[in-house]
């Protein structure tokens, strides 16, 4: 499928089926968010896997109770990767502090949707998850207090005909131009 198109059917999943996913799929996301780019190739980022039915059920009821319940619906995904924002390159994080920006996040950004577009085209559904018990994943998944987790993506098999409507987006006049702001 052309890029575009596989960017146009890609929509956040919150509906998954009770479908294991193949270990060789996920490689080959994991593959792809390998091979992002980064700030200095910095390439600041673990990713746990977490398919592990019981363990899976035990991290998501941790990360997603209480203020975090919005994302309950995580509970059904078969498969959360857990990004792990790790340290950058000296240089990047030199060059990011002169230009007040945080290239590690650029990076983890790139790295992630890496991950979710292999993933669409493979027919998986992912859902990029801010919100949630960072603290109870780090325990839940013995990761050192001291390390960052910015984000998590929720994956699995999903049902299209239950999406919801497509999400609407700022026409190009408004978010972009040539040759002048
Ligand atoms: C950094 C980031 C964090 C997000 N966090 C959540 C989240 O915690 N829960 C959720 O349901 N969706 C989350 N989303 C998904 C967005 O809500 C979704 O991408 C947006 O509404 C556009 O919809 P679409 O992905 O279907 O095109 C997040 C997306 C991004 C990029």
């Amino acid at each position: 499928m052309p890029l575009l198109d596989l960017i146009k059917n890609r929509k956040s999943v919150r509906n998954f089926l009770d479908r294991p996913v193949e270990r060789e799929k996920i490689m080959m996301c994991l593959e792809a968010a390998r091979l992002a780019p980064s700030a200095c190739n910095s390439q600041p980022w673990t990713f746990i896997v977490v398919d592990d039915k019981q363990l899976k059920e035990k991290l998501s009821n941790a990360a997603f109770s209480g203020i975090y319940s919005i994302n309950t619906f995580c509970k059904m995904a078969p498969v959360i990767v857990v990004v792990i924002s790790e340290r950058s390159k000296f240089f990047a994080i030199a060059g990011g502090t002169l230009r007040g920006t945080k290239y590690y996040l650029v990076d983890i950004g790139i790295a992630g949707e890496h991950f979710v577009l292999q993933a669409e085209e493979l027919g998986l559904g992912t859902c990029w998850i801010g919100w949630f018990n960072e603290g109870a994943v780090k325990s839940i998944l013995n990761i050192p207090q001291h390390k960052k987790i910015d984000i998590l993506i929720a994956l699995g098999y999903y049902d299209r005909e239950k999406l919801g409507p497509d999400h609407s987006r700022e026409p190009i006049g408004k978010i972009a131009s040539f040759n002048a702001y």
